[in-house]
């Protein structure tokens, strides 16, 4: 087994993967829009666990939901469906090995859309049976927080350690589903202390570019609406919902009514307006992030901030955590871009660090999946 040099520590009541020397493991992601498969080679040398990238897709179904405005469950589950297969071969010779070289299967079981999720458990106890692995259920936000240990993204032919983190860290994971506050005792130890009461961060991101009539998904077209702000002189506020409140929690849908209230009052919403609420909403939230998590940091001891979620892609938000870091001296452990958005190789790697094992038939697709 390997001890690595990052003390990743192991879930209780979950039973180490058989670790041989080199192992191949498939990712399989299905719990959205994204339809992403990896292979990742993992060794021990020395005591110290080192990984390499075979082959990364992530195939976006964006274009699809976009008339719908957000993600249909049931368009999800049917590309998926069609995906799956197309990208595994892909995937396959990309790495130049063959099916029965892979060592194990990690898949999503939730959180996530429920048919959607399923089409990607159904695709790996399928390939399990056939070519006699076993199969690991991953949690999606727990690959968000590992999805910060990778340093190299890309395909190459080097090993590579993961990143070294001290724990305890506060993960804050920002996602379109999600939005939590997370004390991460080690790899595989959770304890939630907030979380959203209403709209996920990415949620209210999407809901307010539609409101200026900005296509899905609305995070990036915010942050390059805000960027083309010009204007000195504020002339609209928003609100910081829950910024004060005794908790960790947050509340982002009342951002929604205020929107609509200070659209309905103008008689005409020209660029400058669009421009100027998309700022004041990234300010806004941004700042209540900041808020909770340095009240979260004055709370409890952690060694590390770590910040997952398709969200922390947003500039405005990374710049204002490297500042908080800066600010309490703790390090900062930030996705490399092309892993904040949903993957599969956060989903392998959560499976290697902290393996769940199960009867392949009973894994099942779990929606509402905690953290825990
Ligand atoms: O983690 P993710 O890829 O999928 C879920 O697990 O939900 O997150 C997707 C969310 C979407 O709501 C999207 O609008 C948001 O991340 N997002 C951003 C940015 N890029 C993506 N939000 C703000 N700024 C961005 N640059
Ligand atoms: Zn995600």
């Amino acid at each position: 087994m390997v001890e690595h040099s990052l003390d990743v520590g192991r879930a209780r009541g979950s039973s180490p993967l058989p670790r041989t020397n080199k192992m191949i493991i498939l990712g399989i992601e299905t719990s959205c829009d994204e339809t992403a498969l990896s292979l990742l080679e993992t060794k021990e040398e020395v005591g110290i666990f080192k990984y390499r990238i075979l082959a990364n897709i992530v195939h976006s179904q964006i274009d699809m939901h976009k008339e719908y405005g957000g993600v249909y469950p049931n368009l999800a589950k049917r590309e998926h469906i069609k995906n799956l297969p197309v990208i595994f071969n892909k995937i396959i010779k990309e790495a130049n090995i063959e099916e029965k070289d892979i060592s194990s299967i990690v898949v999503t079981s939730g959180p996530g859309l429920e048919p959607a999720l399923w089409t990607g458990i159904n695709f790996a106890q399928e390939l399990g049976k056939k070519i006699g692995v076993q199969i690991i259920p991953a949690n999606h936000m727990e690959g968000h927080i590992v999805s910060v240990l990778f340093s190299n993204t890309k395909p190459s032919g080097d090993f590579k350690e993961l990143k070294v983190i001290k724990f305890p860290a506060l993960a804050i994971l920002i996602s379109g589903g999600h939005t939590e506050i997370v004390k991460v005792k080690r790899i595989g130890e959770y304890e939630v202390l907030g979380r959203t009461r209403d709209d996920a961060l990415g949620e209210a991101f999407d809901k307010t570019a539609r409101m200026l009539g900005l296509p899905y998904p609305g995070g990036p077209e915010i942050a390059k609406l805000a960027l083309l702000n010009s204007k000195k002189d504020k002339s609209i506020s928003l609100p910081r919902p829950m910024l004060n409140s005794n908790d960790l929690d947050f509340s982002f849908s009342g951002l929604k009514t205020s929107i609509l209230y200070l659209i309905k009052k103008k008689e005409e919403l020209t660029e400058d307006d669009k421009r100027e609420i998309a700022e004041e909403f990234q300010d806004a939230v941004t700042e209540v992030l900041i808020k909770k998590t340095g009240k979260a940091l004055d709370g409890d001891e952690y060694k590390s901030i770590i910040v997952g979620g398709g969200v922390i892609a947003n500039s405005h938000i990374r710049k204002a955590f490297e500042d908080l870091s800066s600010e309490y001296s703790i390090p900062l452990y930030l996705p490399e871009k092309n892993l904040t958005g949903d993957n599969a190789l956060m989903i392998a790697l959560a499976g290697i660090l902290s393996p769940k094992t199960k009867d392949p038939q009973s894994i099942e697709a779990l929606g509402n999946l905690l953290l825990g």
